[in-house]
């Protein structure tokens, strides 16, 4: 694997890979049933409360700005709540063919209103009621509670366009560590490993 100044060329190499990858495999969903369909931009989100225990959930990976890893999510959900507590998280993404894994590791930070509305309205209608109706997190007595709750939010921007909600945005990553792990035969996997030092990013490969 090849080494950069920083870990973000590496990783929009690697990302780029797996993207098209992807998207040929989109092309054929009429063949291949959605439950094996290679997702790239599915990326596992750890967090931690205050006290340090963990909790783990697959997001979309929305880019990067500002060089931070950005996802898109309910500022009232679970997540959020232990990112309030404790403003560290970490992204794992894994793909095949070739087997790689990413690991990143960093403080997080809201988007700001801005940058959140300009991906909002670039998201499917259906996408944005769902995200209104939808209480992330919170407990549901019943399913129903949902499609009603989507039949009134319909009904309430009939013929409107719907604004960015303030309770829905995005977060960005400013990763401290990033990990690249490529796998190998046997077991002589891969690993390098970037670690910020000031504004500058030291390499170190890792025993696999
Ligand atoms: C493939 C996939 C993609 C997902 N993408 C997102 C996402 O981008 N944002 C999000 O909030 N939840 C997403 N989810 C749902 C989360 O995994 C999770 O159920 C939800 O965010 C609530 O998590 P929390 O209760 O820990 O906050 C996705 C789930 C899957 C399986």
């Amino acid at each position: 694997m090849k080494t950069y100044s920083n870990p973000f060329e590496l990783f929009d190499e690697w990302y780029k890979h797996a993207a098209q990858a992807g998207f040929r495999r989109t092309l054929l969903k009429k063949i291949y049933p959605p439950a094996v369909m290679h997702q790239p931009d599915s990326a596992t989100l750890s967090t931690a409360t205050r006290e340090g225990r963990p909790s783990a959930r697959v997001v979309l990976f929305k880019g990067i700005k500002r060089q931070g890893f950005c996802f898109f999510t309910n500022y009232g959900s679970r997540k959020a709540a232990e990112l309030a507590q404790n403003p560290f998280a970490a992204l794992t993404f894994h793909w095949g063919n070739p087997e790689r894994q990413i690991r990143i590791e960093g403080s997080v930070e809201k988007l700001t209103f801005e940058e959140s509305a300009r991906y909002w309205v670039t998201r499917p209608r259906g996408s944005q009621i769902g995200a209104i109706a939808s209480n992330q997190s919170s407990v549901i007595s019943d399913p129903s509670i949902l499609k009603d709750r989507v039949t009134e939010v319909e009904s309430l921007y009939k013929g409107k366009e719907i604004p960015c909600p303030e309770g829905w945005g995005g977060y960005r990553i400013e990763p401290e560590m990033v990990e690249f792990w490529e796998g190998k035969v046997f077991r002589l996997h891969d690993r390098l490993v970037y670690r910020k030092e000031g504004d500058h990013w030291k390499t170190e490969r890792l025993a696999p």
